[in-house]
């Protein structure tokens, strides 16, 4: 499949999105929803119930397309798409199984508790789709939209891919990296090298900018941390820049608390994602202030709704009004959200309300 470089020339022009990314505060400042496609929207669970499971929609190029487009054609504030794919499609271009079980999650196999890494049979074919989906994305995307792409860091792949499923504390992971660190060091190795192709291949196919989901970095001791996020993503950080040095890259080291400073001096991102439990306050007086950040509305105030939500919200844009912001929830939206909720939110992050 061919390749075709994005037009730099063209990613910046009128997207707040990307100004914020450049520094920029903006008032009010750009929003987007991790998670904004899914099953809160009534159109999603149409086009799923049409389709058959999750992953037949990821790799149906045309479905996906259409499933990252959802969310901006009912909430036209939203600021940016974010690819309709999935973190784990990363472990099953490495060779594993992968099927996603209603009600339970996912399920990888082999695990690599007891599968060397070594001994799968990868099919790189698999991450092809996905860019045809990016491609698709890009051509029918309003210009002043930014189309974000993502990957899961080796940290939290290699959770899913040691235990098969997701787990409470990642025990089993975490085990794995104490008792034989060579043999942990090959696996993240292997994440890592797989993790910037997919990247890279999204970036040819159009994607403006990249997020790390790093959702267990919560799980890990400071020299752990060190070890198994920073490190790893600071080599895939200048992997990714060797080839585009200009490349926005959003760290989200989901519950990483106390260590989010180390995270955002030692791994090069652009910007930093904040979960819901770092307080905006101390972020915005404790994190250096040219770093932009995005984040952390409870995505249960916005469940809650009303004047929850509405000093929730208050209180994230009061905290980092006048540096570069970028609104979003501390996690992925939940299913239960109510629809008219994310108006709310929306109507007044964008002051019309
Ligand atoms: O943000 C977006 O809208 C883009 C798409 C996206 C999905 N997953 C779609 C999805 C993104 C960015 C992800 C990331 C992801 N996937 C993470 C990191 C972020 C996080 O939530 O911590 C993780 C850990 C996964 C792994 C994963 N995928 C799990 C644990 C599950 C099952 C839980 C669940 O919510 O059902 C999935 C399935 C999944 N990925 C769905 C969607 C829309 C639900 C699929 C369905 O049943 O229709």
């Amino acid at each position: 499949m061919s390749r075709k470089p994005a037009d730099p020339s063209n990613r910046q022009a009128g997207k707040p999105l990307l100004a914020v990314l450049r520094g920029q505060a903006l008032s009010p400042p750009p929003i987007w929803l991790m998670r904004q496609a899914g099953r809160y929207l009534p159109e999603y669970r149409q086009l799923r119930q049409d389709k058959g499971s999750f992953l037949d929609l990821v790799y149906d190029s045309d479905a996906a397309a259409e499933i990252t487009l959802q969310p901006l054609k009912r909430f036209p504030q939203l600021d940016a798409a974010i690819l309709f794919s999935d973190i784990l499609i990363v472990p099953f271009a490495l060779g594993q199984n992968l099927t996603f079980i209603a009600g339970e999650g996912p399920r990888l196999s082999p695990i690599l508790a007891e599968t060397a890494i070594e001994d799968l049979n990868p099919f790189p074919a698999r991450l092809d789709p996905i860019y045809d989906t990016v491609r698709k994305v890009k051509a029918a995307l309003d210009r002043t939209k930014t189309l974000i792409g993502f990957a899961g860091s080796p940290w939290t792949v290699a959770t899913y891919m040691a235990a098969g499923q997701g787990s409470r504390d990642q025990a089993e992971t975490r085990r794995l990296a104490y008792s034989d660190p060579a043999r942990f060091e090959a696996i993240i190795r292997r994440i890592e090298d797989v993790t910037v192709d997919y990247l890279l291949g999204q970036v040819e196919a159009g994607v403006e900018v990249v997020q790390l989901f790093d959702s267990w970095a919560g799980s890990l001791s400071p020299a752990q941390f060190e070890q198994w996020v920073i490190v790893p993503t600071a080599r895939l950080v200048d992997a990714i820049r060797a080839r585009h040095p200009d490349l926005p890259i959003i760290g989200f080291p989901k519950g990483a608390g106390g260590k989010l400073r180390a995270y955002a001096r030692e791994t090069g991102i652009t910007a930093l994602g904040l979960d819901e439990t770092v307080d905006p306050v101390w972020a915005a007086k404790e994190l250096p202030e040219d770093l932009p950040v995005q984040g952390n509305l409870d995505p249960l105030a916005l469940v809650a709704g009303g004047e929850t939500l509405q000093a929730a919200v208050g209180r994230v844009l009061d905290a980092f009004a006048g540096r570069p912001h970028i609104f979003n929830l501390g996690h992925g939206i939940l299913q239960d959200t109510p629809v008219a909720h994310v108006e709310e939110l929306l109507a007044q992050v964008k002051g019309t309300k």
